[in-house]
């Protein structure tokens, strides 16, 4: 068994999906048929090669709701958010990182998988709230929370508020000598930790606008003003250390850095701390030979790393230990369907192909140099020989989603392209840039597919203009 085999099995056992097959190649050579190990759980080829997504035909969504299109399969949003809850000890215990990908379809989903949910704006409070999801079970994030935003958590009830200055203490202390809260609150350490992924995905080294610094004594400070308010509740401490991260062992050092701060708390002040919240940022596979990390395995040396850091550092009783995934729950869950405008042959140089949305829905190339695959939905299935890069719409010769794509021999202007891993900071990130409405949103389970965000209009660009 290969790898990436011995990795899909990994996935299968842990979410009852039955396996995905790929014939041809082995599937990290990027001339072979798309691994269906980069698609949701749900993902099977049809007799003629076509790919199914939650059992509906996936280039006909894009002929029923038009491109570029967002769709999400269910079933594998579900079996992530399950995933994590059985490593961490109930869903209570993780929190989806709303920032990856928020409507209200996608909120009630979370609600219903007992999950918790991180927000971290009023946008997304909001989003959350209108959805219906229980406020108790919301943690509200943020390096820069307004007096505005915080007030509106405090109405509505807010579970957690993750603290991240010491102007956000002054206005929590004010806003509770006003009469709203308690706020419950977690301190946000940076625990000075570079947990090497990208210069933009790292969070917590010394240098970073998130968080008050161990190193410099403002994470002890802070706690001890949040212990000693009579309108705070000093729930806990948290640190995120970066995003698409590979090496779980970044995290032991911040589980150390949170357990010895958790010791001295207690030893000093006597604060009992209920949580230690490891953030998010298990790495995703968005290619076929990416090796990232298993869901289970690194859950459970997160979870390891934590037990062992408050043992050795003496805090007992054992704090809860929370994460806030957002990417290894929705990233492989959705795919993006463009409809192929035109194709450029540049001899000697490039063949371009273009399709209909670009730097608009998938800023991620662009902005952190993000690797992504492409295939024909239609020829899911066949060998993908023909190197091309895949470019989007816009006034911008930098408006490339995939450089270095492969694609079939037989593509044509109007194939389905579909680019697969783009379920999180995808829709999440896209802009009006050239003023392209934004696209629609489908959820797929067991042959029904349903918009879950309409399609922008011509007329929404300019909903918000003075006539
Ligand atoms: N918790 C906190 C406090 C966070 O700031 C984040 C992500 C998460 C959890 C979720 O992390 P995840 O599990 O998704 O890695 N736009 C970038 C990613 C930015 C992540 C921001 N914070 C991208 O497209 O790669």
């Amino acid at each position: 068994v290969s790898d990436v085999e011995a990795a899909v099995d990994q996935v299968d056992a842990i979410t009852d999906a039955p396996a995905p097959t790929t014939d041809g190649p082995t599937p990290a050579e990027p001339t072979a048929p798309i691994d269906l190990g980069l698609l949701p759980f749900t993902a099977r080829l049809d007799a003629t090669g076509r790919l199914l997504l939650g059992g509906l035909d996936v280039a006909g969504l894009a002929d029923e709701f038009g491109t570029p299109l967002f769709v999400y399969d269910e079933r594998h949003l579900r079996a992530r958010c399950r995933d994590w809850a059985r490593f961490l000890g109930g869903p209570g215990n993780v929190a989806y990182a709303s920032k990856a990908f928020l409507c209200r379809a996608m909120a009630r989903l979370i609600d219903e998988e007992g999950l918790a949910l991180d927000v971290s704006t009023a946008g997304e409070l909001h989003a959350a709230l209108l959805a219906g999801f229980p406020a108790p079970r919301l943690i509200f994030h943020g390096n820069n929370k307004s007096y505005a935003e915080l007030k509106r958590a405090l109405e509505a009830g807010v579970g957690r508020i993750v603290v991240d200055s010491f102007d956000e203490l002054v206005r929590l202390d004010g806003l509770g000598e006003r009469g709203f809260g308690p706020a419950r609150v977690l301190i946000r350490l940076n625990p000075g930790i570079d947990a090497g992924t990208h210069a933009h995905l790292t969070t917590a080294a010394e240098d970073s606008k998130f968080g008050f610094s161990v190193a410099s004594g403002a994470a002890a400070d802070a706690c001890r003003w949040a212990h000693e308010s009579q309108h705070l509740e000093l729930v806990g401490l948290h640190a995120h250390i970066g995003s698409q991260i590979h090496d779980p062992a970044s995290y032991s050092a911040a589980c150390r850095v949170l357990a010895e701060l958790a010791a001295r708390l207690r030893a000093e002040h006597g604060a009992m701390l209920d949580e230690l919240n490891l953030g998010g940022g298990l790495g995703v596979r968005y290619r076929a030979f990416d090796r990232p990390p298993m869901l289970n395995r690194f859950a459970t040396s997160l979870r390891e790393a934590a037990v062992k850091a408050c043992e050795e550092a003496g805090v007992s009783p054992m704090p809860r230990i929370v994460v806030e995934p957002g990417r290894s729950i929705a990233a492989t869950g959705g795919i993006t369907l463009y409809r192929i405008g035109t194709i450029k042959e540049i001899p000697d140089v490039r063949t371009y192909v273009a399709v209909d949305g670009g730097m608009s829905d998938n800023i991620r190339t662009v902005a952190y140099g993000a690797a992504y695959e492409a295939f024909l939905p239609a020829q899911a299935g066949a060998a993908r020989p023909l190197a091309v890069a895949v470019a989007g719409k816009h006034c911008e010769q930098g408006d490339v989603i995939v450089p270095d794509a492969h694609l079939p021999e037989a593509v044509a202007v109007g194939d389905v392209l579909c680019t697969p891993v783009t379920g999180a900071y995808g829709y999440a990130m896209a802009s009006n840039y050239n003023k392209v409405p934004r696209p629609a949103v489908v959820f797929v389970s067991d042959g029904r597919a349903r918009v879950v965000v309409r399609r922008e209009s011509l007329d929404d660009l300019v909903r918000l203009d003075e006539e």
